[in-house]
């Protein structure tokens, strides 16, 4: 009886502790992160620099939250087994350095893998889970990001699984990133697992095209775009589908950038800034900041926006938002300008998902374009516009 007891106890204990941290990411997670500039040169020095330049350039304002340190920032574990940060780059600690981003108003995270060794050969936390989790907790980790090298032999539900418990039973509110790159479709499991998971494998900072890196590849904006086609119904409050962090500032033209930021925000995606925020051009900053746009990938009723059309180069995406308004995104896949022409009262947009229907031919809507921020008629009259190449054409609908 005793022993039953005892079993019943840690059942309901285990029960208790299987969960995420909850509201956590009620909209999508904003902030920055080391990797797609700065790879493995990262050191204190450069994300203290990253907190500033987030405050100083506007962004934290604009909504951007997390200061996220990706790989290499690892050293040993010590004689315990307790991870170590690498004494030669972040000779402070990560403690130092996440006080220093808390001092900001900012929040902090971090980067491990499931696997042996994280994908740039540091020390993995297979083994460590909840080691690690403890050491963040200490430190003062808001955010993890958990990659997916050298797990031979693991299950991605399980490992993902052990190490949110592991950061559950540490008792600090983490944002939980599973970085799997969709190899074992996140979307059908990563709800109760975490608040984000990659849909696909590394973001390029290129519009078209992939990049050969031999055994993988990385892909352009568009290529990833595409890779999200049928995962719209897994997002929602609290657990996003993840397409990488952004490119933009990394060298693709204004319009790409501007593109690219359009799309992450009617996809509802996470918006990690991945260039370097000392060194913004104008542009990459209005781009960043602008919140319109973040307001739609804000937007509080967390649904993932969808192709409601596709004609040669141009693609017309629309996505539902609060208080019965809607975002209308043309993009312009092609190097050429395009002229297009939508005729509001005679086309029917229905979303099955949201059951959100938007009928212009009873309902008229207010037109505001949210690049130029001009008012821009209403859903009486046709629009007829033209869009430049790599670029959009977004307009929020406003329900008069
Ligand atoms: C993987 C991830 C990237 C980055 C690197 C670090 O490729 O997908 O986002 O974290 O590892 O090595």
């Amino acid at each position: 009886m005793k022993n039953l007891l005892t079993l019943l106890l840690l059942m309901a204990t285990t029960i208790t502790w299987a969960q995420k941290f909850e509201n956590l990411a009620s909209t999508p997670p904003m902030g920055w992160n080391s990797w797609n500039k700065i790879a493995c040169d990262v050191n204190e020095k450069v994300i203290r620099e990253a907190a500033d330049a987030l405050v100083a350039s506007g962004m934290k304002d604009a909504g951007y939250t997390y200061i996220v340190i990706d790989d290499c920032w690892h050293g040993e574990r010590d004689s315990l087994g307790f991870i170590q940060s690498d004494p030669v780059h972040f000779p402070s600690g990560i403690k130092a350095l996440a006080d220093y981003v808390h001092s900001k108003g900012l929040k902090f995270g971090i980067y491990s893998c499931a696997g042996n060794k994280t994908c740039a050969g540091r020390p993995g936390s297979r083994g460590y889970e909840y080691q690690d989790a403890l050491q963040y907790a200490k430190w003062g980790v808001d955010y993890l990001k958990y990659d997916w090298c050298f797990t031979d032999g693991l299950n991605a539900e399980g490992a993902y699984t052990t190490m949110r418990d592991a950061l559950y039973a540490a008792g600090r509110p983490v944002v939980f990133s599973l970085c799997e790159w969709g190899n074992n479709k996140p979307w059908l499991w990563g709800a109760k697992v975490g608040h984000l998971w990659r849909t696909t494998g590394d973001i390029a900072a290129k519009f078209e095209g992939s990049v050969d890196h031999g055994t993988w590849s990385s892909w352009g904006v568009l290529k990833i775009l595409d890779m999200q086609e049928g995962l719209r119904q897994y997002a929602g409050p609290g657990h996003w589908n993840d397409p990488d962090m952004m490119e933009i500032g990394n060298g693709m033209t204004v319009n790409q950038d501007r593109a690219h930021m359009s799309m992450w925000c009617m996809l509802a995606a996470p918006l990690m800034a991945g260039n370097d925020l000392t060194n913004m051009t104008k542009e990459t900053i209005e781009i960043l900041t602008n919140k319109d746009l973040i307001a739609v990938d804000q937007d509080p009723l967390g649904i993932q926006g969808f192709k409601f059309a596709a004609k040669d180069s141009m693609e017309t995406w629309f996505k539902p938002l609060a208080n019965g308004d809607w975002a209308v995104c043309f993009l312009n896949r092609a190097k050429k300008p395009v002229s297009i022409e939508f005729d509001w009262k005679a086309e029917r947009v229905n979303d099955d998902l949201s059951k959100r229907d938007l009928n212009a031919a009873q309902t008229e809507y207010e037109l505001v374009n949210l690049w130029t921020k001009a008012a821009s008629g209403t859903t009486g009259a046709a629009l007829k516009a033209v869009v430049p190449g790599h670029d959009v054409l977004m307009l929020r609908l406003i329900l008069k």
